[in-house]
């Protein structure tokens, strides 16, 4: 039996619309997923507008990142240093206390493979603001990773450099 042309049309359309209804799936499958494997749960939630908004300047917590590879994490006794008189009776902060003695093991947020190699100190050293890569953590609740540090979120800021040609080579970023 022969179908007819308009029924093909007709078809096409259904397959086009399966497709869509299909792709759409799969984003709503993938989407929240992965959202929430970007917010990993911290046994103690640090809001940082909170602090941020109080005064307390990114640098005073992340020393490292003018001078190092890594920004680094607080110790609890740094933590403590100002919370033995504020906001002493908040829950959160008496759960504070309870790691007096022993590391908080803050999940990382923002982590690179280990065969990629990335200084803060560099990048800071050329003014590159914390926000350029980390969005607005001082508005932050909960910290959340903003941009993705694939290749392309790199490559794409190196092309734009005056040594475009160096900060493209491999080898810089993997060794
Ligand atoms: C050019 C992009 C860039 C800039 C600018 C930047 N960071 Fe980062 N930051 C990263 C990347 C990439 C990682 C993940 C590093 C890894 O896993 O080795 C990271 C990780 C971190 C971490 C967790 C790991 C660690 O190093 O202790 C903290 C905290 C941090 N950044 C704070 C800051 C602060 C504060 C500033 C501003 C003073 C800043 N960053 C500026 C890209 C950047
Ligand atoms: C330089 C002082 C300072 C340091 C250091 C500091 N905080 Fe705070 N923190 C504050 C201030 C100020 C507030 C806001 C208090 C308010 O709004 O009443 C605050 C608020 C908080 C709150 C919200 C409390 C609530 O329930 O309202 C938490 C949780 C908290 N800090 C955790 C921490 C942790 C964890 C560290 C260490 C990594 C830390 N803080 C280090 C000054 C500090
Ligand atoms: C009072 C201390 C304090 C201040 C001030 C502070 N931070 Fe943090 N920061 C922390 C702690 C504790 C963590 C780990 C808990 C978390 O991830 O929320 C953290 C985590 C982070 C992370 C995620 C680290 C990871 O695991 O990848 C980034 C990025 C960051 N801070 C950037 C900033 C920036 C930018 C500012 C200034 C706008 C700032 N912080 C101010 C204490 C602080
Ligand atoms: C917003 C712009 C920007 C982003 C994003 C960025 N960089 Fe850079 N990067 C720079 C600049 C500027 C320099 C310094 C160039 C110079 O001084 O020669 C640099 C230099 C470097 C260097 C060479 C210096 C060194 O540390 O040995 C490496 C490696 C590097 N970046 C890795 C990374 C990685 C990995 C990422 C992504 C996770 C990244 N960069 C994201 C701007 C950026
Ligand atoms: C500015 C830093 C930078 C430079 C330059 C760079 N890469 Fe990467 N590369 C990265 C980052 C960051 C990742 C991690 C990607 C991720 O986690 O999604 C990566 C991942 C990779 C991977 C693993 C891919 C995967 O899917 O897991 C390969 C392979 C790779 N790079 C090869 C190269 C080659 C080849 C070059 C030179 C042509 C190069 N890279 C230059 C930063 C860089």
């Amino acid at each position: 039996m022969r179908i007819p042309a308009r029924s093909i049309s007709v078809w096409r359309l259904l397959a086009a619309a399966a497709g869509i209804v299909v792709t759409s799936a799969v984003f709503l499958l993938i989407f929240p997923w992965q959202k929430a494997e970007a917010v990993p749960r911290q046994l103690i939630p640090f809001p940082h507008v909170r602090m941020v908004n109080a005064g307390i300047p990114c640098l005073f917590c992340h020393p490292g990142a003018t001078k190092s590879p890594t920004a680094g994490i607080p110790s609890v006794d740094r933590c403590i240093g100002c919370h033995k008189t504020i906001a002493t009776s908040s829950p959160l902060i008496g759960r504070l206390f309870a790691y007096f003695d022993q590391p908080i093991p803050w999940q990382r947020i923002n982590q690179l493979p280990r065969f990629v190699h990335f200084s803060h100190e560099v990048h800071v050293a050329r003014g590159l603001n914390c926000e350029t890569c980390h969005g607005d953590v001082g508005k932050m609740d909960v910290t959340v990773a903003v941009y993705r540090f694939n290749m392309g979120f790199c490559l794409d800021c190196h092309a734009k450099q005056p040594n475009a040609q160096q900060l493209k080579d491999c080898g810089i970023c993997h060794y």
